[in-house]
């Protein structure tokens, strides 16, 4: 049901030109001294983000919660976690994006719920409870010396089985993340009512313009709930996503959903899509005929290095896979009614600049900048993650596992390697130590910790601002805080931050071109650099008018690499607009009239911007 039609068709939607800026509660911002960031701490910082470009503030779960997953375990989607603050200063903070022009989305989490919510109390008291089919429940199955064996295979996301038996009501319920978060039952109408009514119509009530919706393609299981394929023999759970995402009443539900709720309101959605590779099939959720999203965290970007059979066996990857990843997302909405994100950060993933290019200390500045300069210029809405905007990098290879990380899914990832290491490695001491050391690293390159730690404001104290607590915030500190941080940055016209500012405003007086434009790329095959082309016209005609072209050179390396701009015939005469090096915003025409392309050299990690003439 996608439309044949321009994606800047329905240029001016504030969703698409806006700039989304995420959240995350418990790290942004303390104001009470309890070493724990809230909601009062983000109202204080909101004149920060506006002056930062930002339109859209999306702000990660602040729901009550038993914090087993940092939120994402919601026992009552209608309160606030009591140490984050009231509903009155959720109010405020709502009225306050508004009153600066501002939008405000918040995290919807239905695909579960926390155990300690009512629903679920009610559903696991018995199994003849009104709400016992609110949840998913299974009878055991027997192995043949009558051992109880869980219905299904499937390993949970935080490790383990997806299973937890219920000594109760002898039964066991499903969980595709902790023990702790037992998912809905999709499949009652009653269920998906309450959630309609109580994880969003109470906040859409309160002026909240939008989700951030979260698994938003495993509601739908497929029915039967067989076993997944067995790809790692040596463990009885297996990766079951093809089995819960994407399941058969998925578009029907999303349909739903719009229909009875969110068409009701002006808002924006963006779903987290893991598991779903096919265009075509994103094309499904985001194409505006068939109602079901704005746009989509597709996920290739953020597994870039990610291991096939676990998530933390990293896999080293060349940049040409990078760059076809991004061509993908780019181009795969050119000539249909479908929407794309911009986006490389999240609280789930490492840092981008020490996982896409170098935190060196020579070379972390240059790095952020240039994949500022490349999200930037890329079509669709643009997301930036807290601290990315100072390029806040990974926390130190010094830091350990069992001390300073916190995030149950790398904790439990981290013991359960050591666990099957130690049972099938036969006591070979050198190869388990060989398989910690590589799970260690992994880590910390991917672990979400990364983004978890707190913002850096200042260097006022050992918390970097964050808080005044003297033992410091709930979780530890990056240490370079004196060096990379808000206050340091705010007065430095080349710093990191102002480089953002600026790229922002570039973008919004460029809209054509950044937010809405046709991509093109160069040299896929390159592995050091990244050439590409935004235009105001299709793929395949020239852009050789003034304004038609920009063309983007981006160096992902630490040496000089020598790059070739497109030529003349395909996009004009171009000028430098933008160098991500002090230096190289000096005038640098580029006449490309009278011939073939040009050659530049870039310095590490540069990257540089230039606009048709
Ligand atoms: C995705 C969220 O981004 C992640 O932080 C969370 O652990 C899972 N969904 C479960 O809600």
């Amino acid at each position: 049901m996608v439309s044949l039609v321009s994606a800047s068709s329905s240029k001016g939607t504030w969703w698409k030109e806006g700039t989304a800026y995420q959240i995350y509660p418990a790290s942004f911002k303390d104001s009470n001294g309890d070493g724990l960031g809230d909601i009062a701490g983000i109202l204080s910082k909101v004149d920060y983000l506006k002056d930062l470009g930002v339109d859209i503030v999306w702000v990660s779960p602040m729901f009550e919660s038993p914090q087993i997953d940092m939120g994402y375990d919601i026992s009552n989607y209608e309160a606030v976690h009591a140490p984050y603050g009231t509903l009155e200063a959720m109010q405020a903070l709502i009225d306050a994006c508004h009153a600066r022009g501002m939008k405000i989305i918040l995290d919807l989490v239905i695909n579960h719920t926390s155990a300690e919510h009512a629903w679920f109390k009610e559903s696991r008291s018995s199994r003849d409870n009104p709400k016992r089919d609110w949840y998913i429940w299974k009878p055991p199955r027997h192995a043949e010396d009558g051992t109880r064996l869980p219905p299904t295979n499937w390993r949970s996301y935080f490790s383990g089985s997806t299973w937890e038996w219920d000594e109760h009501t002898q039964e066991y319920y499903l969980h595709l993340f902790a023990k702790e978060m037992p998912d809905l039952n999709w499949e009652n109408k009653e269920t998906r009512q309450a959630i309609y009514d109580s994880a969003m119509r109470f906040w859409l009530e309160k002026g909240v313009d939008g989700f951030r919706i979260d698994c938003v393609n495993m509601y739908s299981k497929r029915a039967g709930f067989l076993d997944a394929p067995i790809v790692d023999a040596a463990v009885f759970e297996q990766p079951a996503w093809s089995e819960y995402a994407n399941g058969p009443r998925m578009h029907e539900f999303l349909r739903e959903m719009n229909r009875e709720v969110l068409d009701k309101y002006d808002t924006v959605t963006v779903g987290e899509l893991p598991h779903t590779p096919d265009p075509q099939h994103v094309l499904r959720y985001v194409g505006s005929g068939d109602k079901q999203m704005s746009m989509v965290f597709q996920f290739d970007i953020v597994d870039i290095g990610q291991g096939a059979s676990g998530k933390y066996r990293f896999q080293d990857w060349k940049l040409p896979q990078f760059k076809a990843t991004v061509t993908k997302w780019q181009q795969f909405i050119e000539g249909t009614d479908g929407w794309t994100t911009s986006f490389c950060e999240n609280h789930d993933q490492g840092r981008s600049v020490s996982r896409f290019a170098s935190d060196a200390p020579e070379h972390r500045e240059h790095s952020a900048k240039m994949l500022a300069l490349m999200l930037t210029t890329l079509t669709g809405t643009l997301f930036i993650y807290q601290g990315q905007e100072i390029g806040m990098i990974n926390v130190p290879k010094e830091w350990t596992i069992d001390q300073d990380y916190q995030d149950i899914e790398s904790v439990n990832f981290f013991h359960n390697a050591i666990k099957v290491a130690r049972q099938t490695m036969a006591g070979d001491q050198q190869a388990i130590q060989d398989e910690i050391d590589y799970i260690r690293r992994s880590i910390q390159i991917l672990g979400r910790d990364n983004a978890r730690t707190p913002m850096q404001w200042d260097d006022s104290n050992k918390s970097a601002g964050f808080t005044d607590r003297p033992e410091g915030g709930w979780m530890r500190t990056h240490d370079l805080y004196p060096e990379i941080n808000v206050a340091k940055q705010q007065g430095d016209a080349n710093s990191v931050l102002s480089f953002w500012k600026s790229m922002i405003r570039l973008r919004r007086s460029h809209k054509d071109l950044f937010v809405y434009g046709n991509f093109r790329i160069y040299e896929p095959g390159n592995e050091d650099t990244f050439v590409y082309a935004k235009t105001t016209v299709p793929a395949g005609e020239a852009a050789v008018g003034a304004g038609q072209a920009a063309v983007v050179v981006l160096n992902f390396t630490g040496k000089d690499q020598t790059v070739n701009l497109p030529s003349a015939d395909e996009v004009g005469a171009l000028r430098l607009q933008v160098g991500s090096y002090t230096d190289s915003a000096a005038a640098e025409d580029v006449d490309l009239a009278a011939g073939p392309g040009q050659q530049r050299t870039l310095r590490p990690w540069e990257g540089r911007l230039y606009m048709s003439l």
